[in-house]
């Protein structure tokens, strides 16, 4: 045996002990995440870098770096949407340039991703800084991903009302619209006007939820939530929120309207418009004020409601109406009565008729409640944390890549991503 063939021989044993380990590790952590699946543990393979031992552990939910193997071991429900649209377009002969060309009329941005870098071919803005939002997301997801993603040349469209038959990524598309692909919502980056300054990044609404939801876990548990705590780490919170069904937003839709119509002078409402031109005067609350309540009222707008993410982020109950807009993870939603995985309440309209009987019934049986919130917040805080999110976007983009009939190539209006970030446009003047 040669020197070449035996070190060839060790490197390929060397792989197979490294694939082991992986799958050994992946076992491990799939035993923690089955029995306490709630608990936001450090991940120590990952959190202990060598050599400090000042630094915080990373909670495994924050780890961005995931392996599409990885990704599918730990959150193996999180990729329905994306493989929705896969097999539209597999049985209908899939994505032509000459779709995506049609489709950047429509779009807020045209994006290549070309060996592993992202360019930005055409932007035309958008609503807040939502388009702005959704590039730096894609970029973090490219940056972060372990494994080399395919070349893929696609538009995204940043409005609230994405429909049609172009195939574009969109923040939400009606129920049954498979020809659109759903990308993780601007929010989930960050969304800066609605939220100011102090906690618009995804990662501080989460971190600020979390510890409202600590602080109010450690106010005083009654008998029965200590008898119940199955962990230290999920807040036991429920007893110290308040009995009543929180609501604040703009009434621009029958729905609004009906859901204020519902709860107006209830005992078990707080419920009240905000006026986005008197912000002095109204009663605004940041998504960690929301989670002082034990009920939240989910009520779509024109198209979904980009608030519904921020609620989920805490230990409360989702009351909603039947919805018509679908995100990337609404699929996961869990209405069904005899259920045990149950982790939301579904009123049906009119909300006039039927909402008071629904939080009447709720606050008659606490025990029901607090299981169903406890059910949601241990689903969402890991389907919707920065891990879950980078690992849904990176499959989303290999399954529209499988479909896509042409090599995408760089031409001379694709500028770097780093270039346009620096200047915000797709053109500009040297010197
Ligand atoms: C509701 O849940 C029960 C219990 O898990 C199940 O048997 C039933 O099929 C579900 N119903 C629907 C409509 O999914």
């Amino acid at each position: 045996m040669t020197i070449l063939t035996r070190i060839s021989e060790y490197n390929s044993i060397h792989r197979a002990n490294v694939r082991r380990w992986h799958v050994i590790i992946l076992i491990v952590v799939l035993f923690l995440l089955a029995t306490t699946s709630h608990i936001r543990r450090p991940f120590s393979t990952f959190g202990t870098p060598i050599g400090s031992v000042h630094t915080t552990p990373i909670d495994w939910q924050d780890v961005r770096t995931y392996n599409e193997e990885q990704c599918k071991l730990l959150f193996p429900r999180l990729f329905r949407q994306a493989d929705l649209a896969r097999e539209w377009y597999r049985q209908n002969g899939g994505i032509s340039r000459d779709a995506v060309d049609a489709a950047e009329k429509d779009g807020n941005a045209r994006v290549i991703i070309h060996d592993n870098k992202l360019y930005v071919k055409k932007f035309a803005g958008g609503w807040h800084s939502r388009t702005q939002a959704v590039l730096a997301a894609l970029h973090d997801t490219i940056l972060t991903s372990p494994e080399p993603l395919p070349n893929v040349d696609m538009v995204m469209q940043t409005g609230d009302m994405s429909d049609g038959d172009l195939p574009l990524f969109a923040l939400s598309r009606r129920e049954g619209n498979d020809k659109l692909w759903l990308m993780p919502d601007f929010g989930l980056y960050s969304w800066p006007e609605a939220l100011g300054p102090k906690a618009s990044s995804w990662f501080e609404v989460r971190q600020d939820t979390l510890d409202h939801e600590h602080r109010l876990a450690a106010k005083q548990t009654s008998h029965e939530e200590r008898r119940s705590m199955c962990s230290i780490a999920e807040p036991q919170s429920w007893s110290n929120k308040i009995p009543k069904l929180l609501w604040r937003g703009v009434p621009m839709t029958e729905i609004r309207k009906g859901l204020l119509a519902a709860t107006k002078d209830q005992p078990w409402a707080d419920v009240s418009e905000i006026h986005w031109n008197d912000m002095q005067n109204t009663p605004f609350l940041s998504p960690a004020e929301h989670c002082d309540y034990k009920y939240l009222a989910q009520v779509e707008g024109n198209s979904y409601s980009g608030r519904l993410k921020n609620l989920l982020q805490c230990r409360s109950v989702i009351v909603t109406h039947p919805l018509t807009w679908v995100q990337h993870f609404h699929h996961l939603f869990d209405t069904n009565i005899t259920s045990p995985a149950r982790n939301m309440v579904e009123v049906p309209l009119s909300l006039e008729r039927h909402l008071a009987k629904a939080i009447e019934h709720l606050q008659d049986h606490d025990e029901v409640a607090r299981r169903i919130a406890s059910n949601s917040w241990q689903l969402f805080q890991r389907y919707l944390s920065p891990a879950a999110n980078d690992c849904y976007y990176r499959y989303a983009l290999r399954a529209y890549a499988s479909v896509q009939t042409f090599q995408p190539t760089i031409d001379e209006t694709a500028v770097a991503y780093e270039s346009f970030l620096l200047k915000g446009s797709t053109r500009w003047e040297q010197g």
